[in-house]
């Protein structure tokens, strides 16, 4: 049974579709990638999934249906979202920000140890625990977000275009960090414009465009395909 079933799911933005039936799965510890221009709609997919906007449709967790889930229930339930731009808390430290990913968590003992574990993915935030988060670099932020995001103890992590306005070593850094984490067993749900950096971890990939899946398949599948290479992969 798939950890995410998404079935035609849709969003309007007052009178503008902005989701048009969208279906999608996500198999346990898989990583799932969510392809797509800019303005397709991939954060607007990922905010339907963790119910900060309204949708028609499904949305299965864990075989539940969590369509009137209220979205601050869901991290508890082990959905975590690492959203766009970072959002941060700019003036409290990176430690601080760290221990709001953990809040709504009581094991201490075992948030002490995901809190090793998150250095070592990330040894840079280990150095600079006591730096406000605003003060860091770009890169070093976003592995900030995505360490805080760990820290919520995610089975289901949607990750939110981790490596853009990065320089391609440091996207290659966090590409590396995400690897980490997908062997760790966390099940991913990324949504990326950088192709390159997205097919070198997905295990299956969906092609968003204006607000529709216009192609998907596992990543061997998509690459035999030659239309679907030039047209949205690049690399024809
Ligand atoms: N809060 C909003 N109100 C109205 N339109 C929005 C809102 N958020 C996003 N949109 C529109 O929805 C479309 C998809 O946006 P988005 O999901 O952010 O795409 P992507 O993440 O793929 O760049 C865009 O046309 C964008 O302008
Ligand atoms: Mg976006």
């Amino acid at each position: 049974m798939p950890i995410l079933e998404v079935g035609g799911l849709s969003v309007s933005y007052g009178s503008a579709l902005i989701l048009d039936e969208v279906s999608l799965e996500v198999e346990f510890s898989q990583c799932v990638a969510v392809l797509g221009p800019n303005g397709a709609g991939k954060t607007t997919l990922l905010r339907a999934i963790s119910r900060m906007v309204p949708s028609r449709g499904s949305i299965r967790y864990d075989g539940k249906e969590i369509t009137s889930t209220s979205p601050h229930r869901l991290p508890g339930m082990g959905v975590v979202h690492c959203p766009e731009n970072r959002h941060l808390f700019p003036e409290f430290t990176v430690m601080e920000n760290l221990e709001m990913g953990a809040f709504t968590r009581r094991d201490k003992k075992a948030m002490g140890e995901d809190l090793e574990r998150c250095f070592r993915i990330f040894p840079v935030l280990a150095k600079r625990k006591g730096q406000l988060a605003g003060t860091m670099s770009g890169g070093e932020q976003q592995m900030l977000a995505i360490a805080r995001a760990m820290m919520g103890k995610p089975r289901l992590l949607l990750l939110d275009e981790p490596s853009i306005g990065l320089a391609q070593v440091v996207k290659e850094q966090i590409f590396q960090a995400v690897r980490e984490i997908k062997g760790l067993g966390v099940t991913l749900l990324l949504v990326e414009q950088d192709t390159t950096m997205a097919l070198g971890i997905a295990d299956q990939v969906y092609i968003l465009k204006q607000g529709r899946i216009a192609a998907s398949g596992a990543l061997e599948e998509l690459f035999r395909d030659t239309r679907i290479k030039d047209l949205y992969l690049g690399m024809g």
